[in-house]
């Protein structure tokens, strides 16, 4: 079971890059292997659909594109911004979304969010679920929002309150149970397995392009 863990924030000191790499450690504990990025690594311009049509996706859409598809699921940490999606992330969600197939489809996907304020991001976790839905990925029911951020890690990076640290611990086992289960059913990139003859039907009803979408590239 792979993972791709990244929080959806340019800014040193992120305290959605501390809560991912929390979540990371946890994911590992349970038997994940994860690769854990800094999102500086996929810089990419605002999704532009003239340059998409001329070059197609930009580098460092492509580095995520990559990383993504190595991956059965993902770990994402997204600041709430203006109580909506980050604009960053949603920005590479659009990219990707042009790459086919779409990468986010079938992966399993569980959201984070650290906020200095008392709702810890969980307004913009509902609206980031949205497009990577609208893409396919699974996103996990339940969600982690960390309020009074500034003052909940540890010296040692840990949360400090034990509620928190138990919620977190047995959500993360229970999305990774939940993912290692899906992946055989979805990943079709990674070889027949028992469940190969029923990813025909689950891959046509997670659809890779809507007629919303125009062709994408690939
Ligand atoms: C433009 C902007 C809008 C923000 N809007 C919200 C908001 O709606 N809700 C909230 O809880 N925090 C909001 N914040 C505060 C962020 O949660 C805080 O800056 C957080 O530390 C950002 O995540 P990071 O530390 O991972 O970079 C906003 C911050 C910025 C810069």
């Amino acid at each position: 079971m792979k993972l791709l863990a990244f929080a959806a924030s340019l800014r040193s000191g992120s305290l959605n890059q501390k809560l991912v790499a929390l979540a990371a450690g946890l994911a590992r504990e349970e038997g994940a292997q994860v690769d854990l990025a800094d999102f500086r690594e996929f810089a990419m311009p605002i999704y532009d659909g003239d340059e998409d049509a001329a070059n197609g996706l930009p580098p460092g859409a492509l580095d995520l594109k990559r990383r993504v598809e190595a991956a059965d699921g993902l770990l994402i940490a997204a600041p709430e911004y203006n109580y909506s999606v980050s604009g960053a992330l949603k920005n590479a969600i659009d990219w990707l979304s042009r790459a086919r197939p779409m990468p986010w489809r079938g992966r399993s996907v569980y959201l984070l969010s650290a906020s200095p304020s008392p709702m810890g991001g969980i307004r913009g976790l509902w609206q980031t679920r949205i497009p990577l839905e609208g893409c396919g990925a699974l996103v996990f029911p339940d969600m982690f929002a960390l309020p009074h951020a500034k003052e909940a890690f540890g010296e040692d990076g840990q949360l400090r309150d034990p509620g928190q640290r138990e919620r977190l611990r047995r959500e993360l086992a229970g999305f990774v149970r939940l993912a290692e289960a899906v992946a055989p059913l979805c990943a079709t990139a990674r070889g027949p397995g028992p469940a190969a003859p029923l990813r025909p039907q689950l891959m046509t009803a997670l659809e890779s392009e809507t007629e919303l979408q125009p062709p994408g590239h690939g």
